[in-house]
Order: structure tokens, then C-alpha cells, then sequence
């Protein structure tokens, strides 16, 4: 398995450019499934996920092909409606399948995602959504079975403002019959991107980024050329890069108004932010200052950037308390940070972070997508050479963040194995 060699402590200078959002690329490329033919996706990362959701695609009879960053899909032969367990497993997102394939086909039999190193993620809310459409669901031999001729239009209330929940009920409304409403949504600007790709396709929907969904379904789609946003949690990690090492970075072709509340937190530590022509310059203050932070659905902190705030927190002067409200288990970094030097400790969802003044190399382990970048965030700052091991999570979500970073100074490896 590939490691990376990072040897920390150098300032870091220059420009990145963001890419584009893997948890908008996988739905938009699974509502490709909503109506027959050719549809070109633009602004693709290059990450195992996209691969692995143009494999089930391919799986389905669908043409893929991905070429520096275009998707190209055809759907219009289809031969089968199985998602079958051994690509599930390796992407809970396999799961926005289903509410494309449900409401063109009228079935779709899709492997259960298990849970996964963060947490036990139920779909519970996905399918009672399908069900209050007129879905019949059924749970055999790990597989969801959904049958459903045309799904009806009926308002579904979200316990929880799920983000895949609400883009596979989402899509599947856009076939539906009559008048969809979701209520208590989730507003993430990834929902929003789905819906302005929903709506290019013929779908008419009304109140996405706000907590109520409307959704008027139509009797046919069309295929799509779309390109999708940049992806605010690779923007946020570089903007943690450049508060740990106290360096100078410019983050091009993000968007800023997706990233309010991670930019005020940084602010909060002592990160200092000018918008520049094509992007936004980050310059890291000599010692960050202690921060407390809360994850929360959107508009709040982003539980994805949640491990790269506790990276630069265990640096902090003073001491942060940091609460995961998304996740029950996304704490795994935290022995690895330790590992380093760092002084946290946990207590339920609540880690008490304790600055320390500097971290110390070590070999480390990725345990998922978030913590092995806080990882290398937390190594670019470390005095010595730190060897972080198991990169298949990182690879899943970060596009050649090592060339990235040694385009702007960083001393960092892939070491193949
Ligand atoms: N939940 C339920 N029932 C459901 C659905 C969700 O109880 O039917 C719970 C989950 O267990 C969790 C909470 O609701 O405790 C929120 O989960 P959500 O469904 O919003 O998460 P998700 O849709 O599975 C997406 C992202 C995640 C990101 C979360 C939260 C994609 C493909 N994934 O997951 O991204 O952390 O929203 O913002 O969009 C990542 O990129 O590293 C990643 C994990």
C-alpha cells in the first residue's frame, strides 16, 4: 500500500486550484440514470469514488468514460437495476442510485450499505421518503428492494436533515406524480448544486438551500451538460495547511460564500483572509489562537472539516472544545493526533483540545476520507519526517493533493509500494 513522507515545518507559498466537489459530482452523475442518453459532466475530480460510481454505472449497461475531468454517460441501454454489495461497500454513495433507478424504472434492487468508520449511518430516512411516495420496500439478504410504478408527489418531513436522504427523495420526486415537498431538508450548497443539475434536466424545483423542497414532477428528463461547484472541504483543509504552518496561500476557484462558517472560525484562530482576484488568500498567524467549535448541519461547521480544525487546534494557544453533532464515532484522528504529541481528550462527542506549542513526527495510520487529511495537515506543521500509512481513504476524496502541496513549497512523497 502507498505511503506519504512528509518532512513539516516549511513555510508554504503560492497558489492551489480547487477541484471539483466529489459530494456533488457522485449525485449529479447518479441523476445521469433519471433519463435516457448522452450527458457530459464537467468539472469532475479524479478520485476512486468517481471511479467507483462509474463502475456501478457501467454495471448497470450505462456508458462511462472520464477524461481530465469531463464524465461522460450514456444511459440510455440499461440492462440491469442491481447495485450489487461489492461496489457498495467500497462507497456508502453507491446508495443515490436508488432514487434515480426507483423512479425511471419503477425497481431497484441496491446492496445496503454496512455502517463505516464514522458511524453507524443509517438509510432509514431514504427509504421512508421512497415509501411515503408509494415505494414498496423491502429489506432481503442485505439488499434494499424498492418497487413502485410512478411514485406520487406527498410532503416528507426529515427527522434529520439528511444530505444523500434529501438527493435521493429529491430526484426520485422529479418523475413523480404531482407536488413533493421536503420539509427540513438539508441545505448544503451540494443539494443545491443537485438541484440547479436536476433543473437543466427538465425537473422543476423550487427552495433548494432553504429547509422546505418543492418539487413539481414532470413526465420525462433530458440528458445534461453540467459542470459542478468546487469543493469547499478541500478549500477549507488548504485554509487549516496555511493556519498550521503560518504560511501564505491563495485557494483559487472556491467559493466563498459556501464556506461562511468555516472562514469565520478560522478568522476566530487567528487566520487572516483577503479576497484576490479568482480566489481568496489565506495567511496564517505565527500560533493559532484556541477556538471552540460545534459541527451542525449546513449553514453550521462542516463535521467534514471537523479532524482539520482539531489539527490545527492541538497547536493552538490555549485550550478548544470541539463538538461532533453529526457523527457518533468521527474521533478516530484523535489517537493518531495523540501520537504526535498532541494533548486531546474525549469525552463522549466532545474532545478538549490543549494547545501544545509543537508536534512531534510520527508513523502514522488513516482510519477515513476527513482524518487522513487532518493528518497531513497536522504533519506539515510537525518537527521530522512523518510516514503516513493507508492512503486508500484520502485517495477517495482528495485529487493529487501532493502535487498540490509541493506546487507550493511542501516537502511530501508518495511512496508506492
Ligand atoms: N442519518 C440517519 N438516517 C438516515 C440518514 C442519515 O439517521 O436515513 C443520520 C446519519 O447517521 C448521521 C446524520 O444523519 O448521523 C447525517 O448524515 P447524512 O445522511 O447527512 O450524511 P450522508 O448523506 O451519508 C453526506 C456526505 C458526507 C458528510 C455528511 C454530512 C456525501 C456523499 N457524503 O453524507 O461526506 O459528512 O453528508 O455533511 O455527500 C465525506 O465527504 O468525507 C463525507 C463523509
Amino acid at each position: 500500500m502507498d505511503k506519504l513522507v512528509i518532512r513539516g515545518g516549511k513555510k508554504l507559498k503560492g497558489a492551489v486550484h480547487i477541484s471539483g466537489a466529489k459530494n456533488a459530482a457522485l449525485p449529479v452523475i447518479a441523476s445521469t440514470l433519471l433519463a435516457p442518453g448522452g450527458s457530459i459532466i464537467r468539472n469532475v475530480p479524479n478520485l476512486r469514488d468517481v471511479s467507483t460510481i462509474g463502475r456501478l454505472l457501467t454495471n448497470f449497461g450505462a456508458e462511462f468514460s472520464y477524461k481530465r475531468g469531463n464524465a461522460a454517460i450514456n444511459t440510455k441501454r440499461i440492462k440491469t437495476l442491481e447495485a450489487p454489495y461489492d461496489l457498495v461497500r467500497t462507497m456508502r454513495a453507491s446508495v443515490l442510485v436508488l432514487g434515480p433507478l426507483l423512479a425511471r424504472f419503477g425497481q431497484a434492487k441496491v446492496s445496503l450499505p454496512g455502517g463505516c468508520a464514522i458511524g453507524a449511518r443509517p438509510i432509514n430516512l431514504h427509504l421512508m421518503g421512497l415509501e411515503k411516495m408509494g415505494a414498496d420496500i423491502k429489506l432481503e439478504s442485505g439488499y434494499i428492494i424498492a418497487r413502485g410504478k410512478r411514485l406520487e408527489g406527498t410532503s416528507i418531513y426529515l427527522d434529520i436533515p439528511t444530505v444523500t436522504g434529501t438527493e435521493n427523495i429529491m430526484m426520485a420526486a422529479t418523475l413523480a406524480k404531482g407536488e413533493t415537498l421536503i420539509e427540513n431538508a438539508a441545505r448544503e450548497p451540494e443539494v443545491v448544486d443537485l438541484a440547479n443539475a436536476l433543473v437543466a434536466m427538465g425537473a422543476k424545483i423550487e427552495g433548494a438551500g432553504g429547509s422546505i423542497i418543492r418539487i413539481e414532477g414532470v413526465d420525462e428528463m433530458k440528458p445534461l451538460e453540467y459542470s459542478v461547484i468546487p469543493d469547499r472541504i478541500e478549500a477549507g483543509t488548504f485554509m487549516a495547511i496555511a493556519g498550521i504552518t503560518g504560511s501564505d496561500i491563495t485557494i483559487q476557484g472556491c467559493r466563498n460564500e459556501h464556506m461562511d462558517a468555516t472562514i469565520l472560525k478560522f478568522q476566530d484562530a487567528g487566520l487572516v483572509f483577503e479576497n484576490v482576484t479568482g480566489g481568496i488568500r489565506v495567511t496564517g498567524p505565527t500560533r493559532p489562537r484556541a477556538s471552540d467549535v460545534k459541527t451542525l448541519p449546513y449553514p453550521g461547521f462542516p463535521t467534514d472539516m471537523q479532524a482539520q480544525f482539531m489539527a490545527l487546534m492541538s497547536i493552538a494557544d490555549g485550550t478548544s472544545i470541539i463538538s461532533e453533532t453529526i457523527f457518533e464515532n468521527r474521533f478516530m484522528h484523535v489517537a493518531e493526533l495523540r501520537r504526535m504529541g498532541a494533548d486531546i481528550t474525549i469525552e463522549g462527542g466532545t474532545a478538549t483540545v490543549k494547545g501544545i506549542p509543537m508536534l512531534k513526527s510520527a508513523p502514522l495510520m488513516a482510519t477515513d476520507l476527513r482524518a487522513s487529511a487532518s493528518l497531513i495537515v497536522a504533519a506539515l506543521a510537525s518537527r521530522g519526517e512523518t510516514v503516513i500509512h493507508r492512503l486508500y481513504h484520502l485517495d477517495r476524496g482528495y485529487e493529487k493533493i501532493e502535487k498540490k502541496l509541493r506546487g507550493i513549497g511542501a516537502d511530501i512523497k508518495r511512496v508506492k509500494k
